[in-house]
């Protein structure tokens, strides 16, 4: 049985796959199970330091999630984050009370004294507060060890039981010492060594997928994204050609050109690709559809469909491969704790009962930025790397309202002439991802002497790490003016550009 360092037990909070991605960042490898997990299963990993996660819920109502309380018994060293934190206060005698407000965003973290688990960071570090509910009294035998503006038990510890617990959220971006702060919790704490790499886990992947594939087949969809690109790749490399049929679906969901520079870059690879004309389908089911769920709901299916009716022209296919992508998971269902359903992406969820699939999917645990160094560790070239994310639902998730082609036609033209600005100028490889929208908005322009009521297009421009949290990139307004000019000058039926300013949350980067 593999050992696993650090066991993390999620209690949904959005961001609890953050915690082993930071952890993976100082080397130390890390697993996620439900809350629920059995003591037995828990045990088996041998791990040297446990984590509780965030979550929505509160420990005093009636649907708050409880770990085994034999969790405590392990004398392991424990840390508690924001819910993890309140479930340690509430297990071990301390009071939680609601808080008289939300406390969200940032906060300046001042320590109350020199701990480990602060080594190598700094007094008055920004810290992210995301929380309802706060700790009032401490439990027997535990410190305050800091303290924000809003929150006097910031962080809290029995430091001779080694357990630990912070109301802040190290684990997000925001909180910008946050990796060094687990990293100190699982090397200094836990003892953890240093045993973690891309290259382990590129090797890790393809041997994984040679023992599950054996000798048989599998069908992979693959999108032109780096994510697709990097599992065909991993494929390729671990079961070579003949027992890989990569499947490129053109749902007519595409930007301009795309398909072509699909097939090329497969060809150049050696990756033998079939592309499956499936405009029409795509379309017709999309038309009179406005709910963005349904429209998700309907590329998912379909896609699954149209996969399923290739596979049936080849012999021997048992697996079907796919890039879904942590986030993917996370933002659709809970797989493994009991985070809320934000958006269902198209590629996961898993496949119905009627499909004889079972699924690879190699990238289920990282993130986008992880994918790109394995893709770079398994020889994929930077430009590829490089490519912005583009959703499964393509754009239609990018069309406010019904999806037909023209519709269509005005985002492609308005995205062409935005990335066409947007690496003239240098930035399209600082912002984590850009493209337009089409608004179901007219309003009145003139023009010449005349008078319009066109379509507004929106400019999505944003900075993340990871997608799971974003801001609109402040790109100089000089490239704005020009793609807003080229945009309104060049195509016919637009009058009006904007530029979104939200960040995520509370937004999400796509508009549905
Ligand atoms: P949101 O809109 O949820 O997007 O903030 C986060 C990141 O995920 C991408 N995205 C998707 N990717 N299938 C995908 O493969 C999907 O259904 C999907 N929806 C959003 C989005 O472009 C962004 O990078």
């Amino acid at each position: 049985m593999k050992e696993v360092p650090i066991v993390v037990l999620d209690f949904g909070s959005q961001y609890t796959q953050l915690i082993a991605r930071k952890l993976r960042e100082n080397g130390i490898y890390a697993e996620i199970y439900p809350y629920n997990e059995s003591i037995e299963n828990i045990k088996s990993k041998n791990p040297k330091g446990i984590i509780l996660s965030g979550g929505p819920a509160s420990v005093y109502s009636k649907d708050a999630y409880h770990p085994d309380s034999e969790i405590f018994k392990l004398n392991l060293p424990m840390l508690g984050i924001c819910y993890g934190m309140q479930l340690i206060t509430q297990h071990f005698g301390g009071v939680v009370i609601p808080a008289d407000h939300h406390e969200y965003g940032k906060a300046e973290l001042h320590f109350d004294s020199e701990c480990e688990i602060f080594k190598n960071s700094d007094d008055g570090q920004i810290v992210w507060m995301s929380h309802g509910d706060r700790v009032d009294m401490l439990p027997d035998d535990f410190d305050k060890i800091a303290y924000s503006d809003n929150s006097p038990y910031a962080a809290i510890a029995n430091i001779e039981k080694n357990i630990y617990a912070f109301q802040f959220h190290p684990e997000v971006y925001h909180s910008k010492q946050g990796s060094q702060l687990l990293s100190n919790f699982a090397k200094l704490i836990c003892g953890c060594e240093k045993s973690w790499n891309m290259g382990s886990f590129a090797k890790n992947s393809i041997q994984a997928i040679r023992d599950k594939v054996g000798d048989k087949k599998v069908l992979c969809g693959v999108s032109g994204g780096v994510d697709s690109s990097v599992v065909a790749t991993l494929l390729h490399e671990a079961i070579g050609k003949e027992q890989l049929v990569a499947v490129f679906v053109d749902q007519g969901l595409l930007r301009e050109n795309e398909a072509k520079q699909v097939q090329d870059m497969f060809k150049s690879r050696g990756i033998n690709l079939i592309t499956i004309d499936a405009r029409d389908i795509f379309l017709n089911r999309l038309k009179g559809i406005t709910d963005p769920e349904e429209k998700r709901k309907i590329i998912g299916e379909t896609f699954i469909e149209v996969f399923d009716k290739e596979a049936q022209n080849h012999d021997g296919i048992d697996f079907l491969a796919q890039g879904t992508l942590y986030t993917d998971v996370i933002e659709s269902v809970s797989v493994k704790g009991p985070s809320k359903t934000i958006k269902s992406h198209h590629n996961v969820g898993g496949l119905p009962d009627w499909m004889s699939f079972e699924l690879i999917e190699p990238l289920r645990e990282i993130f986008k930025d992880e994918v790109r160094e394995l893709g770079l560790e398994i020889g994929l070239p930077k430009d590829m790397i490089g490519r912005h994310p583009f959703p499964g639902p393509g754009l239609a998730i990018r069309v406010m309202g019904e999806v037909d082609d023209d519709a269509l036609r005005l985002l492609r033209k308005s995205d062409t002439i935005m990335q066409e600005e947007l690496k003239a100028s240098g930035y399209y490889d600082k912002v984590w991802q850009a493209f337009t929208v089409l608004l179901n908005v007219q309003s009145v322009g003139v023009m010449g002497d005349n008078r319009t009521y066109d379509n507004t297009i929106c400019i999505r421009i944003v900075e993340s790490v990871d997608g799971m949290t974003a801001t609109f990139a402040t790109v100089p307004y000089e490239l704005l003016e020009r793609m807003s000019s080229r945009i309104i000058n060049e195509i016919d039926d637009i009058n009006r550009v904007v530029y979104d300013i939200s960040s995520k949350p509370p937004s999400t980067i796509e508009w549905e």
